[in-house]
């Protein structure tokens, strides 16, 4: 959890229904680098030697930079600051759209490297409803070879967060708010409506 002040007035303009789609993204945007910030605690470290101006001293980078994989559309809101703290990532991309009656997703782009062996990825979905589309996202990781996931999502359901538990995927949750749960039509509440159109319009 990234419980911090600043990400609770960004998550707060994310929920306000007031906020056009140009204040949605800038909030997305910022939020996204805090999450990333947090999430990047856990990458491990590698030395190596520098000159500064005045002399020999030790450096430090990320070891292992992830590979970043948005999911479609909502996740491509969250690239730009994530590849701007990461500018070493690679990318991947997942196109995924909820069945607004079955509520499963539905694949319809998978660009992403054949083999993921020894190589961590950062998923970027803003929002963790019933976990379908997550658990679809990452098993097509696991497939591939993946064994070091972590999910940022701007705020997940009880009931997304229970499902990517059950599933026993190697990975880890980084969000700004686990939410009361889900509506009937499968909406966070309160959560911030549709992530996808509020950035992008509706489809
Ligand atoms: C939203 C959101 C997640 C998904 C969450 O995307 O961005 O990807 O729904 O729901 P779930 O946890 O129940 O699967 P949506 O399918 O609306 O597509 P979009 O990003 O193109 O708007």
């Amino acid at each position: 959890m990234v419980d911090h002040p600043l990400a609770a007035s960004r998550l707060t303009a994310l929920r306000d229904a007031r906020s056009d789609n140009g204040a949605f993204r800038a909030a997305l945007h910022e939020l996204t680098t805090m999450l990333v910030y947090e999430a990047a605690r856990a990458f491990p470290p590698e030395t190596y030697p520098i000159e500064t101006p005045v002399g020999p001293t030790t450096g430090t980078r990320i070891a292992n930079p992830p590979l970043l994989v948005p999911v479609l559309r909502a996740g491509l809101g969250m690239t730009d600051a994530a590849l701007a703290l990461l500018p070493e990532s690679q990318m991947g991309f997942v196109g995924l759209a909820r069945d607004e009656e079955t509520y499963e997703p539905r694949a319809y782009l998978e660009s992403l490297p054949r083999d993921l062996t020894g190589l961590p990825v950062l998923v970027l979905d803003p929002m963790l409803a019933t976990g379908g589309s997550l658990e679809h996202c990452c098993r097509l990781l696991v497939e591939r070879g993946c064994t070091d996931i972590t999910v940022l999502c701007v705020l997940a359901a009880p009931e997304g967060v229970a499902r990517l538990e059950a599933s026993g995927l190697p990975l880890r949750l980084v969000t700004a708010s686990i939410d009361e749960g889900l509506n009937d039509k499968m909406f966070i509440v309160p959560g911030l409506g549709d992530a996808g159109d509020r950035q992008f319009g509706g489809m």
